[in-house]
């Protein structure tokens, strides 16, 4: 039976994703990696990985009756890290709703067989890949501001070598 490389994720409304490559183009050298298409910038809640259909409804179905307020997201944190080679932008006070709704999520995920990494949830928007070079980080100045209202779940594919990520289905965040 065929899968879906799937996860659940909060998408950045267009304008954000499009300020965010505006600071990161000024922020970091041009050449010291690949750069993650605007549109593809998301923060990943729970990865499921490889998924059949069956296991995806399921998922959706626990997705949709999760019911929680939504919360503002402050992007004031960024960081490297060298062994996946990935340069992200980050939040240096997680907000408790955003960390609740990984927290379910990587359960419900877990509990249906999609293995969950023993890392802890580090929430993170990969800004830039195949960094393997130690870099300097631009100064802690920066802060990007949204509020989070919903999320959803994506297929990540593959498209002549091109990585999208297709957004499936949403849930609206409100109590
Ligand atoms: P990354 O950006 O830190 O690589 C789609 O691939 C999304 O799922 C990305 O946000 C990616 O995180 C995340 N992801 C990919 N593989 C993963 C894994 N094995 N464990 C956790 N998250 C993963």
């Amino acid at each position: 039976m065929q899968t879906r490389r799937l996860f659940f994720g909060v998408a950045l409304p267009d304008a954000l994703q499009q300020q965010i490559v505006s600071w990161r183009a000024q922020a970091f050298p041009a050449d010291i990696g690949y750069p993650v298409a605007a549109a593809n910038l998301h923060l990943t809640l729970a990865f499921l990985g490889d998924v059949h259909t069956e296991k995806a409804t399921a998922l959706s179905q626990l997705a949709a009756r999760i019911r929680q307020p939504g919360f503002s997201l402050t992007l004031n944190d960024a960081g490297h890290w060298p062994r996946p080679g990935v340069v992200w932008l980050g939040t240096r006070q997680a907000p408790r709703g955003l960390l609740q709704l990984a927290a379910l999520l990587r359960s419900q995920a877990a509990r249906n067989g999609c293995h969950q990494s023993p890392q802890p949830f580090h929430p993170h928007i990969t800004l830039l890949r195949g960094v393997t070079q130690p870099l300097s980080l631009p100064p802690r100045d920066f802060s990007f501001s949204c509020d989070i209202t919903q999320f959803s779940l994506f297929q990540s594919m593959q498209t002549q070598g091109r990585t999208r990520y297709h957004l499936l289905d949403s849930w609206p965040l409100s109590e």
